[in-house]
């Protein structure tokens, strides 16, 4: 075997691939250690945008919040960080001298979003790969959790390079999918869960969100059976959500009601994962 002189490019190569393998052990090491305190990382997940997935997310962590839960949420949908709107967040996170970042706290709730480094909301941001890599490492690195026994996080729709990377750098416990009662959604939904099959991460189960509308309802529970999984409930579609003042479950007693059955069904997948 031939060994690299120092000052011929092979053996600049090799020190490059070398630092580059450190810096990145580091980077997992740091993540470890920001996450390390928190007990249930679930990713809340669709094959399509616009079904809901922030809703959930969000109305979700504020219901166990509500049931006495340390509860985060992260908002990792780099191109549309909603949750910070639907959060009502108004106060930035603050930053600590060890360069820590404390999220803000809402409804007993604690928040992290990409949305709060954005400039303007209105601006998109055009990410590419690595720089979507690269923020959601930062974010995870720097995020100051403290002890939780939830973190919920609103992760990119589709099964393009963000939801990918997000699924590759954080490592959740499992996943909610978020579909809709329409039959075309359950395409796109069997899709993205055999994404997470395919990186080895578990689903918790499915939920119908939007249900009861135009295109009825049982959809979500078809596709949960016939991908095996749990079905966690249906939402139903209501006017209730229109008042964005507040997330929904802080309006409604029977939304209230739904996220707490869809809630513990998830603390049982999240049960039955563990004794796996
Ligand atoms: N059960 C429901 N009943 C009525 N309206 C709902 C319900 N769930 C969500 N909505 C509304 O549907 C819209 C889209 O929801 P939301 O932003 O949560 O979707 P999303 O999947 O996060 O979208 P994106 O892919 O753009 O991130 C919002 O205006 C929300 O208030
Ligand atoms: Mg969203």
């Amino acid at each position: 075997m031939t060994h690299p002189q120092p000052g011929n490019p092979q053996a600049a190569q090799a020190r490059a691939k070398i630092e580059a393998m450190k810096r990145q052990f580091e980077q997992k090491r740091n993540i470890a250690e920001a996450l390390s305190r928190i007990t249930h990382k679930i990713g809340v997940y669709s094959g399509k945008g616009g079904v809901g997935k922030t809703t959930v997310a969000v109305n979700l962590a504020v219901t166990l919040a509500q049931e006495g839960e340390r509860v985060g949420i992260l908002d990792v949908d780099i191109d549309c960080p909603n949750v910070v709107r639907a959060m009502k967040v108004a106060r930035r996170p603050t930053a600590t001298d060890d360069r820590k970042i404390i999220p803000s706290e809402q409804f007993g709730v604690k928040v992290m979003s990409m949305g709060f480094f954005q400039e303007n909301e209105d601006e998109a941001i055009i990410w590419r790969g690595p720089m979507v890599h690269n923020a959601i490492n930062q974010l995870l690195q720097s995020t100051d959790w403290g002890e939780l026994d939830y973190l919920i996080v609103d992760l990119p729709p589709g099964t393009s390079d963000s939801p990918l990377t997000v699924m590759q750098s954080l490592e959740l416990d499992g996943f909610v999918v978020v579909t809709t009662p329409q039959e075309l959604a359950k395409v796109d939904a069997k899709r993205s869960i055999n994404m997470i099959r395919k990186l080895n991460l578990s689903v918790l189960g499915v939920v119908e969100n939007l249900s009861g509308g135009v295109f009825g309802s049982g959809a979500g529970e078809d596709l949960a059976g016939e991908m095996g999984l749990k079905f966690l409930g249906r939402i139903e579609l209501r006017g209730d959500y229109r008042d964005t003042s507040r997330p929904t479950v802080l309006n409604s007693s029977a939304v209230l009601e739904e996220y707490s059955a869809v809630a513990q069904k998830a603390r049982d997948s999240l049960a039955a994962a563990a004794a796996r």
